[in-house]
This record gives structure tokens, C-alpha cells and sequence, in this order.
């Protein structure tokens, strides 16, 4: 049986989130850590929550952009931006900080749409870090920048506290 969500492009909004929905968003974070708690150790809390401590610090301090992701007028994630100094302690960069679609909505090409419109957002330097055991997102996030910047970007192998990561860096302009 075909499936008519797979043929019709569906609109991908980025919205930035408002302090007052930073609910919805600590909403999405716990379903995000849950997928994360397969491969890091991440321990619940007494109340049941994986919890983020630093999510209100997105409202409180710049260079944090939070966004909520829709996908057909509807809620499907979110994404944390932060400008740093990237890995190499270089210049600033846009750094994707956390980025998640819910389950049900992947591989539909919402991902790729949403981060797109996000780099198109911030130019400049970016840097998009990817934990090496999370083979699914290394996937996409190559795939991804590919799409965007019409190459092929190798990401590079780092290590920080015991845990392998690679990062790729590109240019938005
Ligand atoms: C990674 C993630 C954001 C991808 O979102 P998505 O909306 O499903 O991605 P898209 O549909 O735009 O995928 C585009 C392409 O990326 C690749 N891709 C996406 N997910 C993949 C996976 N799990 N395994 C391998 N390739 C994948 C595929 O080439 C895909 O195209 P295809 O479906 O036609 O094969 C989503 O799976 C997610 O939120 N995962 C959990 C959180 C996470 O790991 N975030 C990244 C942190 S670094």
C-alpha cells in the first residue's frame, strides 16, 4: 500500500522558541536523551526525568538560539544553536549543539530540510559535532552538509573525556 506522506513535500518551519515554551522543550529533551541513553550513560532522576541543566541558560545568555522544529503545522523537534569557540579554540563558530526529530516523523527528510534552513540562518563558520557511536546521525549529518555545501566534508576524529566524537566544519554564506 503506498503512503501519500511519502510523496507530497511536506513544509518544514523553524521557530524560535520563547522562554514560556521552554516546557515543550524540556517536553522533547527527555524523549532525545531516552534515544541517547542507548549509547551514553545518562541515569533518570528520582522523578523519572533525564533532565537538562543547562536548557534555561538558551533564554538567559547570548549566542544560545533555541528553535522548535514543525513538520505539517506540527510539532516533530527541536534544535539548540550555540556560537563558541568550536573545538580548536579558535574563532567563534555556529555550533548544533543538540538537534532531534521525534520517531515517528524520521526519514521523511525533515531533518535535512530544518537543518538546512538553519545554516542558511547563521552564516558563517559551523561546526556540527557527532558522537562516533551514534552511526545514524553521522550518516545524516554527511549526507546533510553534502546536500548543502555541494561537497563531500570529512569529518575529524577527536576524543574528549573518553569519548570519541567527530566533527564536521563547513561554511555557511
Ligand atoms: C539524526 C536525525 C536528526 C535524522 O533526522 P531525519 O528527519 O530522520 O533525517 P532525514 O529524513 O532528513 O534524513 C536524510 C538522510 O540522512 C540519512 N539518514 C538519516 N537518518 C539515518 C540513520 N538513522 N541511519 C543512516 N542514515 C540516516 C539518510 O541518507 C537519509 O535519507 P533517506 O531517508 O532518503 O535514506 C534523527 O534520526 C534524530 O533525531 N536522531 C536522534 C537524535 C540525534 O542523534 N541527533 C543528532 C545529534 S548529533
Amino acid at each position: 500500500m503506498s503512503d501519500s506522506r511519502y510523496f507530497f513535500p511536506v513544509l518544514v518551519e523553524i521557530i524560535p522558541a520563547k522562554a514560556d515554551q521552554e516546557p515543550i522543550l524540556a517536553n522533547l529533551m527527555e524523549f532525545y536523551a531516552h534515544d541517547f541513553s542507548e549509547f551514553v550513560e545518562l541515569e533518570l532522576g528520582p522523578d523519572g526525568r533525564f533532565g537538562y541543566n543547562s536548557l534555561s541558560l538558551y533564554w538567559k545568555e547570548p549566542g544560545r538560539y533555541p528553535f522548535l522544529i514543525k513538520a505539517g503545522g506540527t510539532l516533530a523537534g527541536f534544535a539548540l544553536i550555540q556560537e563558541g569557540p568550536g573545538i580548536s579554540g579558535g574563532d567563534p563558530v555556529w555550533d548544533m549543539a543538540e538537534f532531534f526529530i521525534i520517531r515517528g516523523r524520521r526519514r521523511r527528510g525533515i531533518g535535512m530540510k530544518a537543518a538546512h534552513e538553519l545554516w542558511r540562518r547563521f552564516p558563517g563558520k559551523w561546526e556540527v559535532r557527532v558522537r562516533e557511536r551514534n552511526r545514524g546521525a553521522k550518516e545524516f549529518w554527511a549526507g546533510a552538509i553534502a546536500a548543502f555545501t555541494g561537497q563531500i566534508v570529512p569529518p575529524t576524529a577527536f576524543q574528549k573525556n573518553g569519548v570519541l566524537w567527530q566533527v564536521f566544519s563547513f561554511l555557511s554564506d
